[in-house]
């Protein structure tokens, strides 16, 4: 898995890495990810979904999140429809830590409903939503279990407390390397009205968020993955990762982009329910 040159990558890092604690010996700080991330303990986001695509062009990832047995949510350019996913060809693991273990379910994708409205548009994404339906539901427990999302007057803002996971890069063309464990970060929403200051084409359908300092951010891999917060002490997916500044992941006076979920629970309850309907007749 690991390039030569990745590996040399690492080898150094974990030397800079070296730093003294308080009472003066050497500790090794954790290595620095999502875009300043870290681990994140085990079971802790028993809601994400690891996506791997095939489409005609080659075999990429992204994150999910579980909405109900059979269902992931996920980001629509993850699926784009103008590059022919192939689903029979592309799985979901559920129930996973570390990349490199087994996960608890691994299933192939049925069917993949995009929103009718997706779309590209410069380098803003419109709509970027998806879900996938898996080819055997799953069933819940400690390691597997479904998001929330968030009520209709859910708004979350720049004291919301917010967290963002995933298996992407690290940095810009770094990996996520080693055991390949989950990586987990708080960061904060930014304010609507700097995020339309920073993209042009910011719409009511995104949230922003990440550290206006850079370093805190998504990155490539991530997409499709949960922006969780709390409403009312319980986690809700506040957003799906969708894109960011074109320089690259965690630049200073770029946050992330977010699919802004509570404008789209129509679409996602329409699909689910409708595909329930159309399956007890069949
Ligand atoms: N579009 C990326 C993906 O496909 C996610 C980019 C998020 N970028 C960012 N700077 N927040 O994985």
């Amino acid at each position: 898995m690991l390039t030569g040159k990745a590996m040399g990558f690492w080898g150094l890092l974990s030397v800079v890495l070296l730093v003294q604690d308080a009472a003066g010996s050497v500790v090794p700080q954790a290595r620095s990810s999502i875009v300043g991330g870290k681990d994140a303990p085990e079971g802790s986001w028993p809601w994400i979904a690891y996506l791997i695509i095939t489409e005609d062009k080659g075999t990429f990832s992204c994150g999910g999140s579980i909405l109900t047995e059979e269902w992931v949510l996920t980001a629509a350019h993850c699926v784009d429809p103008n590059n022919n996913p192939i689903p029979d060809l592309s799985y979901v693991r559920l129930g996973i830590h570390s990349l490199n273990k087994p996960s608890v379910f691994r299933r192939p994708i049925s069917r993949i409903v995009s929103h009718p409205q997706y779309k590209k548009q410069r380098s803003e994404l419109l709509h970027d939503i998806a879900l996938v339906k898996l080819s055997i539901k799953v069933s819940f427990s400690s390691l597997v279990e479904p998001m929330s999302l968030p009520k209709p007057s859910d708004a979350f803002g720049p004291k919301s407390e917010c967290w963002i996971a995933g298996w992407g890069n690290v940095g810009n063309d770094v990996e996520l390397s080693g055991n390949r464990t989950l990586q987990e970060l708080r960061l904060p929403i930014v304010k609507r009205r700097t995020c339309k200051e920073k993209f042009p084409g910011f719409t009511d359908n995104m949230m922003c968020a990440g550290s206006l300092d850079g370093g805190k951010d998504s990155c490539q891999g991530d997409s499709g993955g949960p922006l969780v917060c709390r409403s009312s002490g319980e986690f809700v997916q506040a957003g799906i990762v969708s894109f960011g500044h074109s320089k690259g992941c965690g630049v200073e006076g770029f946050p992330g982009v977010y699919t802004r979920v509570v404008r789209y629970l129509d679409f996602i309850q329409e699909t689910i329910t409708s595909d329930t309907q159309a399956s007890a007749e069949a």
